[in-house]
C-alpha cells in the first residue's frame, strides 16, 4: 500500500532561497533554546549566517532540507571527517510541527542517505538526557545506547549527554539472530 503523502519526508540540498525560512525558526525564542540556537539576535543575522552557511558549508558538513509537503520543515546534519563514520543531528522547524512523526521521519532518512548513498559504516548520535523527544527518536530507530556523556545544560537546567550508535550492518538488520528456515 503507498504511503499517505502527509507521511512522507524527503531530503534534499539546501539552496539560498531556504535562509529566510531557516532564520524565521529563530523569532521563537523557546525554539531557540530547544535548538541550542543564539536567541535575540536581529533577523538579518540569522538569514547572513543562513545564507553564507548555504552556500560555504564547511567541509566536515553535510546538511540536508527536510521537505514535507513541499516545504522546508527542518534539516539533518552528517558530520564529521572520518570516511566511513558521521555524527547524525536533526532540527524541525517550527514549534508547530513538533509530535507529528516528523523528527523520526526525517532522522530515519538521514540513516539510509548516509548507509545507501554515502556508504557509511557508522553512524553515532547524542542526545542531552533531558530532550526527551531526542532520545526517544533515537531508541526509535533502533540505535544503541554506548556511553554517558558530559555534563551540560538543556533549558537551563542541569543534565548529560547520553550516546548512540548504529553500525550499517544493524541498519540493515543482517546482524539480528536468524529464525528457524
Ligand atoms: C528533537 C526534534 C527533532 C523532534 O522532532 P519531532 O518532529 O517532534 O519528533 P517526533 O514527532 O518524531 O517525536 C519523537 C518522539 O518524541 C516523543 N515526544 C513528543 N512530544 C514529546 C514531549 N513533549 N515529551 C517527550 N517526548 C515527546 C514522541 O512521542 C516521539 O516518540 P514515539 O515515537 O515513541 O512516540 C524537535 O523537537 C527539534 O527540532 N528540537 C530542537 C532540535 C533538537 O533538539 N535536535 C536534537 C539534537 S541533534
Amino acid at each position: 500500500m503507498a504511503t499517505p503523502q502527509h507521511d512522507v519526508v524527503h531530503l534534499r540540498p539546501l539552496v539560498p532561497g531556504d535562509a529566510q525560512t531557516l532564520a524565521s525558526w529563530a523569532r521563537d525564542v523557546a525554539f531557540c533554546q530547544a535548538a541550542d540556537w543564539s536567541a535575540d539576535l536581529p533577523y538579518e543575522r540569522y538569514s547572513t549566517f543562513w545564507r553564507d552557511l548555504i552556500q560555504a558549508p564547511p567541509p566536515d558538513l553535510i546538511r540536508l532540507g527536510v521537505i514535507h509537503e513541499g516545504v522546508l520543515a527542518g534539516y539533518i546534519d552528517l558530520h564529521g571527517s572520518e570516511p566511513t563514520r558521521r555524527e547524525l543531528g536533526f532540527v524541525i522547524g517550527s514549534r508547530d510541527r513538533w509530535a507529528r512523526g516528523l523528527g523520526r521521519r526525517a532522522a530515519a532518512a538521514a540513516l539510509r542517505y548516509g548507509f545507501q548513498d554515502l556508504r557509511l559504516n557508522e553512524v553515532w548520535a547524542k542526545a542531552l538526557d533531558s530532550n526527551q523527544r531526542s532520545v526517544r527518536l533515537l531508541q526509535r530507530l533502533g540505535m544503541r545506547e554506548t556511553a554517558r556523556g558530559d555534563e551540560a545544560e538543556f533549558l537551563c537546567q542541569p543534565t548529560f549527554y547520553r550516546q548512540f550508535i548504529l553500525t550499517a550492518s544493524e541498519w540493515r538488520g543482517t546482524d539480528r539472530p536468524k529464525g528457524p528456515g
